[in-house]
């Protein structure tokens, strides 16, 4: 079964062909970062522009990389939420139209559940690896969620905890403008803290209480910044000591809590996904957590940690009629609950 993946919910313009919701045949993303950069952060009317401008070529070139045309397609999958309004409209509407025109089956997929299905995709790296068997437990990190999920099958899964205030992600893009790193924040802090050390400066760690298995990272930024105003020399000559040092309490937190979720719900395996598990420190650390505990442990490619359309396909794949709408009923829904 093949599908296209269509995902716009942010700031990436993104298209994949992707067989039987693992072999990915192709994965076209045209990023948008260069448009935004001198802003400090996305914003959405140019994002949702340039995903109207680039959104044509970004399928025509998915299809062209994976050798095949429309006429082999057996479904198309987008992107409905959550996200930006003017961004999913223009993946929605793309997807609509070729639901239409070939009618074909439309899947309405929600950007968190790709996250999760972005481990079903066969690992370049390993392709020989299984995929994942449930019961597992998958922690979701990207700019807008830090979420804990606890996955029973591949339709029926329950978030088991989330963020109470800031996404994990948020708070590297925070912390990364802080020390005047510019944006896209969290890769280039991740770049910086490998330079620096991890002890220099002991930010807080909010495991909030000792069976909870909700986030808080407001309080840690908040450290960030009154370090900096206290210590002002600190955001240029102590740079890598201090994003070492808040890489660390993130860190801590995220692994901390990911094995207590394992633990409460008792399963052997553990997984990552989103924009914020392409971040080296946590990848090493939660290898080595699982390795220690004898968990299994699952971590997508960059590629696929970070926005992309793969996923999508995957999703739509495995969710199969959980996720299927009829063409008419494609919608953007900025605010799709998972
Ligand atoms: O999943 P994603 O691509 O988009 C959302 O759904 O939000 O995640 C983007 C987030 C941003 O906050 C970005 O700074 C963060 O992921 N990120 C990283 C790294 N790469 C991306 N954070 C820390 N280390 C990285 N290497
Ligand atoms: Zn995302």
């Amino acid at each position: 079964m093949l599908i296209l993946g269509i995902e716009t919910s942010c700031d990436d313009t993104a298209a994949a062909l992707v067989e039987d919701g693992r072999k990915v045949l192709s994965n076209v993303l045209a990023s948008q970062d260069d448009f935004h950069r001198e802003y400090g952060g996305v914003v959405p009317e140019i994002a949702s522009r340039r995903h109207a401008e680039v959104i044509g070529a970004v399928v025509e070139q998915a299809l062209a990389k994976a050798g095949c045309s429309y006429d082999a397609l057996d479904g198309v999958a987008v992107t409905c939420g959550p996200g930006l309004a003017g961004s999913l409209v223009v993946g929605v509407a793309a997807a609509q139209a070729i639901a239409f025109a070939r009618d074909l089956p439309a899947y309405a997929v929600n950007h968190l559940h790709g996250h999760l299905f972005a481990n079903y995709l066969e690992n370049p790296d390993a392709p020989a690896q299984d995929p994942p068997r449930e019961p597992f437990v998958c922690l979701i990190v990207s700019g807008g969620h830090t979420d804990l999920i606890h996955v029973e099958s591949p339709a029926r899964h329950r978030v088991i905890g989330r963020t109470r205030d800031d996404a994990a992600g948020e708070a590297y893009d925070k912390v990364a403008r802080l020390l005047g790193l510019g944006f896209p924040g969290g890769p280039v802090l991740d770049e910086l803290a490998r330079g620096g050390d991890a002890t220099a400066f002991d930010f807080p760690r909010s495991l909030l209480t000792d069976d909870s298995l909700d986030f808080s990272f407001s309080g840690l930024k908040t450290a960030v910044r009154y370090h900096l105003d206290a210590y002002p020399e600190h955001a240029a000559a102590r740079a890598a000591d201090v994003a070492a040092s808040f890489q660390a309490a993130v860190v801590d937190v995220l692994v901390e809590k990911t094995l207590r979720a394992a633990r409460l719900h008792d399963t052997k395996t553990i997984a990552l996904a989103g924009g914020v598990s392409a971040n080296s420190a946590l990848r090493v650390r939660v290898r080595d957590a699982g390795r220690e505990r004898g968990l299994r442990v699952l971590i997508p490619p960059i590629a696929y940690c970070t926005d992309n359309a793969a996923m999508i396909a995957a999703a739509a794949y495995y969710r199969g009629d959980a996720a299927r709408v009829p063409a008419a009923k494609l919608t953007a829904d900025p605010n799709f609950a998972w």
